[in-house]
């Protein structure tokens, strides 16, 4: 039987690492979800240029040039519905969205954020958790919701943060986890193997695989 795949396009803003790890995991012939659309708000961004070398279709939508959120948002709308875009993944798309759009995509868009949250949402976050002292920070894949940074968690690693970290060096750390779980994460709920029960996701076969690292086992 062949895999009914869900159409997903990815959004981004710059060098598209995250689209990467996704576009990679999602050659895989059993990967539940497939890549049909790479989209930017920031036509300079590195990671469209990958997205079209590799073939994937791409959409260069300069947000500056829109004289509203709304305005932008309707024609990434209609890029998306051109595709038949069922899933959105946000991977470094650094523009908050309106809640008209967030809820239209409720339960059907992710996001990934570099730090353990509900900890250190917004931006500097590598600085603010160093500033901060904690020794672990990490990363984590959610639903996205209106309020920036929130929604149903559904995966985290956890990263040591070293003393002589700077933020450069702290990031590059997180970014290998990211890469690591978002592609997971995009797996569970692209399969049958989520539910959410209120703001809370649950994962079937749950396995916690080391007591510092915790993603959710495929
Ligand atoms: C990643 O670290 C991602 O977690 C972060 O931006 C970076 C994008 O890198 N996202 C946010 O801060 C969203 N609030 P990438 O373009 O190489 O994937």
């Amino acid at each position: 039987m062949t895999l009914k795949k869900v159409r997903t396009a990815i959004l981004i803003s710059g060098r598209g690492s995250n689209m990467q790890a996704l576009v990679e995991a999602a050659r895989a012939p059993d990967y539940p979800a497939e890549i049909v659309l790479i989209a930017s708000n920031r036509p300079e961004a590195p990671g469209l240029a990958w997205a079209e070398a590799q073939g994937i279709k791409t959409l260069a939508l300069d947000h500056t040039s829109y004289a509203t959120r709304d305005a932008f948002e309707a024609s990434l709308q209609e890029g998306l519905d051109a595709v038949g875009t069922e899933f959105v993944a946000l991977a470094g798309f650094m523009r908050l969205m309106t809640p008209t759009f967030v809820k239209r995509w409720h339960d059907r868009m992710i996001n990934i954020h570099p730090s353990l949250l509900p900890s250190f949402k917004g931006l500097h976050t590598h600085a603010r958790a160093i500033a901060a002292g904690v020794r672990i920070s990490g990363c984590t894949v959610h639903f996205v919701r209106p309020e920036m940074d929130e929604g149903p968690i559904i995966a985290q690693a956890a990263v040591p943060v070293l003393s002589s970290d700077t933020e450069a060096s702290l990031a590059a750390r997180i970014l290998e986890a990211e890469h690591t779980i978002y592609p997971t994460a995009l797996r569970l709920v692209t399969s049958d193997r989520t539910r959410r029960e209120g703001e809370k996701v649950i994962i079937s076969q749950d396995v916690n695989p080391s007591p510092t690292l915790y993603s959710p086992r495929e």
